[in-house]
């Protein structure tokens, strides 16, 4: 790449266009204009190839956000396109169920230690809803606690700081609390003795689960009757082909999957013990899209790949090895005090390190800013593909970070740093991931 990126024109006309259509401008917070720095950021994406992203105004980039993460094979995946061409010849949403349902079910059963059977859903909001609604028929207990980020419906959105529009009787029954705190979590459950249907947890998001954590959560799950349901939707089969109930050894009840099954299909996966998943046939889960049958070719073909070329095992490789220059090129901008490295190989992140004086807002602002302006696009987090294995494509990464960091130290060298940013800063949505 030559030159640094700034004409985001095309993503600044459409921006006007749309907010006179669509609040927000966009279907999904992360992608919007509250995540990048408004002015330096491109808002519109015209295209995406292998680890790539060309925006509205013809920049390009190395794509570390791929969707929020659906993306893990890569744009436009030869494999995985053929086989939706090859279902669209024969039809998207069928008038009866079809093979592919039986046949991705088997496979799930086959990956997924928790899975005895498994029903499919058009997104992860699906997939943890249907969990809680099996959870408390199962149970015939209202009170769920949580701990992580679960989707946009009431019964978890009401737990949030963002809980405009949800009645305070159904926030009422939302408990939440912290990761690796099982401490906290038996607290909880005491304080609402045979109450709590259901226990839903990321296994791992960003943090590392503390020797033992897992287990105690299992624990006290099994002990005081509750349901445990693992929110896989990201862990999902990035972390392992079983998910991180496999990678950890410890298995729930019910585990939910989205996100990466079909390489940017939109289908998620509750999957469980038979038992439990044998109140699908009394609650009311049913929806006109449930079986479409793209998303299901996508997905078999995309866990195919996944397995055949043990895409986990490449992610944390290139996670790893990302991360570890990524943090040489912060201690030479002399930042290595000043941003943190979090989260697993296979889901790295950098963020403001806590400790620091500087704003955090600030700090990520200007992170995300001049990485874009040296053709990388990220969020918190580095969301990895197997086509980031491309030849050079980590070595035009490296050397983008050091560039950005520089630029990134001079700007929090200045008098003023806010007045480095060419654009209004970001707005955080609410934080759920500590
Ligand atoms: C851990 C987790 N659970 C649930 C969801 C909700 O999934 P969706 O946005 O597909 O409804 C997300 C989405 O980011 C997630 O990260």
């Amino acid at each position: 790449m030559t030159g640094k990126i700034e004409n985001f024109s095309e993503s600044e006309r459409l921006y006007q266009r749309a907010l006179e259509v669509i609040p927000t401008a966009s279907q999904t917070f992360s992608k919007s204009a509250m995540n990048y720095v408004r002015g330096a950021s491109p808002l519109f994406a015209d295209r995406g190839e292998g680890g790539r992203l060309w925006d509205v105004d013809d920049n390009l980039y190395i794509d570390f956000v791929l969707g929020l993460l659906p993306i893990v094979l890569g744009y436009s995946d030869p494999d995985v396109d053929k086989a939706i061409t090859l279902q669209l010849e024969r039809g998207i949403t069928l008038s009866l169920a079809t093979e592919l349902e039986i046949e991705l079910a088997e496979r799930l059963v086959k990956l997924i230690p928790c899975a005895e059977m498994v029903r499919f859903g058009k997104n992860g909001t699906d997939g943890t809803s249907a969990a809680v609604r099996i959870a408390r028929a199962a149970t015939g207990r209202d009170i769920i606690v949580v701990c992580g980020y679960h989707g946009w419906q009431d019964w978890y959105i009401g737990s949030t700081t963002r809980h405009l529009g949800v009645p305070e009787a159904v926030r009422d029954l939302t408990k939440t609390f912290p990761y690796n705190d099982a401490a906290a979590l038996e607290y909880l459950l005491n304080e609402n003795k045979d109450k709590v249907a259901a226990i839903v947890l990321e296994p791992m998001a960003l943090t590392q689960p503390e020797p033992g954590f897992l287990e105690a959560v299992r624990d006290l799950a099994t002990r005081h009757e509750v349901v445990l349901v693992f929110d896989e939707i990201i862990t999902g089969f990035r972390i392992g082909m079983g998910g991180a109930q496999s990678e950890f050894g410890v298995t729930p009840d019910i585990g939910v999957f989205g996100k990466a099954m079909a390489n940017g299909m939109p289908i998620s996966a509750i999957t469980g013990r038979r038992d439990l998943m044998r109140y699908f046939e009394d609650i009311f889960i049913s929806g006109t899209f449930g079986g479409e049958a793209l998303s299901l070719a996508a997905s078999l073909a995309t866990l195919n790949k996944m397995e055949e070329q043990n895409v986990p095992q490449k992610l944390k490789a290139i996670g790893s090895g990302l991360c570890n220059q990524i943090t040489e090129k912060l201690s030479q901008a002399g930042l290595g005090e000043t941003y943190s490295r979090v989260g697993g190989d296979w889901w790295p992140g950098f963020v403001p390190n806590p400790d620091s004086d500087k704003d955090p807002i600030l700090l990520t602002s200007l992170l995300r800013q001049e990485l874009i302006a040296n053709g990388v696009l990220m969020g918190t987090t580095l969301n990895l593909c197997l086509a980031h294995t491309e030849p050079g494509l980590i070595d035009e990464t490296v050397s983008a970070f050091g560039k950005a960091l520089a630029s990134v130290a001079e700007a929090l060298d200045a008098p003023d740093p806010w007045l480095l940013l060419r654009g209004e800063p970001i707005r955080p949505v609410f934080s759920v991931r500590s």
